[in-house]
């Protein structure tokens, strides 16, 4: 059944941790209107509640009352993040220059994910961190302590890496800059920027003297591109759909998956531009097309990054081959998501090569119905569940609770769309 309506996708995730962090770091109360209502933020927000600030979650909007840069109090118990790595790293880089003991942990995906590349830099700034194998992973233990700013290149492209070495730098002495290969998603200097924090950016530097305090401002959180791509994909794929998707965020660090889109041939038009706290905003229409497959190199990666697992399956469907490389940081996702999305596409009867960096995909292969794993991975559970929009017979995707660390209406909004009236 064709994909049809408008409709609107939880707020972004990134941009919402970063809101409800900076909010209970500012001086003063701000509302954060369609925050991402999924665990991974809820976790963070708890975070912070633990840690006396008050935080007022309501089902739209979160009021967060901030104190200060150090108004923080020690959290009397392990603070748990959940499944999010944007969460445990970038509160590792606030609570390393706290003057109280912290413990980070997460769940099992979370606690088998690299924090050595957060731990390494945040120890040169002269945080106390230990965690297992020498704090390469979670749980982390962190004797606050007074941090010294540094002039940081990061080896990885990684916006968790710059963000955690900046909301250190905010506590830090002196001066705090990231170098960074590429670009990563910027939106912690867009939001910095947006509550008039002095940040400085040379090419791919970027600049902050700590210790300054900040005025709190209301966020209005933009749409999530990245929920907003199985439904890009969905309607791609599913002739004779037409899908509005409004108010997605369209950052360039992240938009990514529109340009592959395109290249592939999907008809994607952004209509209604705008600006939401300093985040420029689109809405999306998607109509059915045929897509053909395509080489989708390393400079292309970071700004498609989480797009991956949904973009497997529209090169399983598309004719020809795309080659995915340059893509090793897929590995240490939610799950290994080169082995978690080639495992199950074959399922379906697609041909998956997988490689060290990314994969081959001969597309055009009809996909069969069958019993998908989500591996605990929310992206590998919605990917495979629109994979079962376009197989033939019926397709059951199992473990599908982690949908909610990150969109959990996924399900009531695609049915949503399959019905004759179309709304969202
Ligand atoms: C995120 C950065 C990306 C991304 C993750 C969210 C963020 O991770 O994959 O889902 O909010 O900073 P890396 O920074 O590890 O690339």
């Amino acid at each position: 059944m064709a994909l049809r309506g408008t409709l609107t996708v939880p707020g972004d995730k990134s941009i919402t941790h970063r809101a409800i962090i900076l909010g209970a770091l500012a001086d003063g109360e701000a509302t954060i209107t369609n925050y991402c209502t999924g665990e991974d933020c809820l976790h963070t927000a708890q975070a912070f509640q633990a840690m006396g600030v008050s935080i007022d979650i309501g089902p739209e909007r979160m009021k967060v009352v901030g104190k200060g840069l150090s108004s923080l109090q020690e959290p009397a118990s392990i603070v748990d993040c959940g499944n999010s790595g944007t969460g445990i790293r970038l509160l590792a880089g606030v609570l390393a220059g706290q003057d109280f003991f912290s413990v980070l942990t997460g769940d099992d995906s979370t606690r088998r994910r690299p924090m050595g590349r957060v731990v390494g830099p945040l120890r040169e700034m002269g945080a106390l961190i230990t965690g297992r194998r020498g704090g390469e992973l979670a749980p982390l233990a962190i004797t606050g302590t007074r941090l010294r700013g540094i002039k940081y290149r990061s080896p990885l492209v990684s916006a968790q890496v710059k963000s955690s070495v900046l909301l250190a730098g905010l506590f830090a002495k002196g001066t705090t800059s990231v170098t960074e290969r590429a670009l990563s998603r910027d939106h912690t200097e867009r939001l910095l920027d947006y509550l008039g924090i002095p940040l400085t950016r040379h090419g791919l530097t970027v600049s902050l003297t700590g210790q300054r305090s900040f005025a709190a401002k209301d966020i209005v959180v933009a749409g999530d591109l990245s929920a907003a791509a199985f439904f890009l994909v969905g309607a791609s794929l599913v002739p004779d759909s037409d899908v509005t998707i409004a108010g997605v965020g369209v950052n360039p660090t992240r938009t990514g998956i529109l340009d592959v889109l395109r290249d592939m041939g999907a008809r994607i038009d952004l209509v209604n531009p705008r600006v939401q706290a300093g985040e420029p905003v689109a809405d999306l229409r998607v109509r059915s097309a045929p897509l053909h497959g395509i080489a989708i190199g390393p400079d292309r990666i970071p700004q498609t990054i989480d797009e991956f697992p949904i973009l497997c399956v529209a090169a399983a469907c598309a004719q020809g081959d795309t080659v995915i490389s340059g893509a090793k940081e897929l590995r240490v996702k939610e799950s290994d998501r080169i082995a978690t999305m080639a495992t199950e596409l074959r399922r379906m009867g697609a041909e998956v090569e997988e490689r060290s960096d990314g994969m081959r995909i001969a597309g055009g292969r009809p996909l069969q119905g069958a019993v998908c794993q989500s591996h605990g991975d929310h992206r590998v559970a919605m990917s495979m569940t629109i994979a079962g929009l376009v197989a033939s017979g019926e397709t059951r995707v199992e473990d599908t609770a982690c949908v909610a660390t990150s969109f959990p209406e996924f399900d009531k909004k695609l049915r949503g769309l399959l019905t004759p009236s179309g709304q969202g």
